[in-house]
């Protein structure tokens, strides 16, 4: 039986996601190139430098790893200007109804985002006492699709993975939790999310009810 709900952070609770593609695009088109939301599909779930990496890539430009130091560091910086304004009311839609439900149910719940700025974004949405355990990336070394993040998290927890749902928006996600042998329900669109087990427009569009239902079953 289902034990246990694992969240990724970025595009699931909140949308920094758009926060992090806006620092990236700043990057790239001061690098003298511009990258597509298609391309920044590619980007989620995946940590700094090997985001890095891939934009580079992208941009056909080779540089050196102090250069790439600078350049993540410096969207960093922009990224955090986006994110210290952020406030409970950048909450998504349908997570507090969401997680009213998951409590009610007595699930157990753990965050698993690549990203070292977890923390700092819980504290300010007022939603770092929620889950019961948190894997961000200063906690792991390999960001997704490895599926480092949510194992650590189900290991904190004490359950297995087959107990385990996780909740992503990210190709790179669904293939983490798939590859720790848990459960995955994807949250955008069927079209990119095409690995996942279900799909939801957002947590506003499902109950915990509805994806016991596919899992309990
Ligand atoms: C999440 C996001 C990625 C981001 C990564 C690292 O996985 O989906 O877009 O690159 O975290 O984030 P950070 O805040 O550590 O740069
Ligand atoms: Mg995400």
């Amino acid at each position: 039986a289902i034990k246990a709900f694992l969240f990724d952070l970025d595009g699931v609770i909140v949308d920094t996601a758009i926060y992090h593609y806006q620092a990236w695009r700043r990057l790239a088109n001061e690098l003298g190139f511009d990258i597509s939301e298609e391309f920044n599909e590619r980007l989620k779930g995946v940590s700094r430098m090997e985001s890095l990496d891939l934009i580079l890539a992208e941009g056909g430009q080779t540089l050196s790893d102090e250069r790439k130091l600078e350049l993540a560091t410096q969207k960093n910086e922009w990224y955090l200007e986006l994110v210290s304004r952020m406030t409970p009311d950048d909450i998504l839609p349908g997570v507090a109804p969401f997680f009213s439900q998951v409590r009610k149910a007595g699930l157990h719940t753990a965050l698993g985002s690549v990203s070292k700025n977890a923390p700092l974004i819980l504290e300010r949405i007022g939603m770092g006492e929620v889950f019961d355990a948190v894997i961000d990336g200063n906690k792991i070394s390999k960001g997704k699709p490895d599926p480092e993040v949510f194992t650590k998290g189900a290991a904190e927890l004490d359950v297995q993975p087959d107990e385990c749902v996780v909740f992503e928006d990210a190709v790179a996600g669904i293939e983490a939790g798939k590859r720790g042998g848990m459960h995955t329900v994807g949250l955008g669109s069927p079209d990119v999310l095409t690995q996942a087990d279900m799909v939801a427009p957002s947590l506003e569009h499902l109950t915990v009810e509805q994806v016991l239902a596919r899992f309990n079953a």
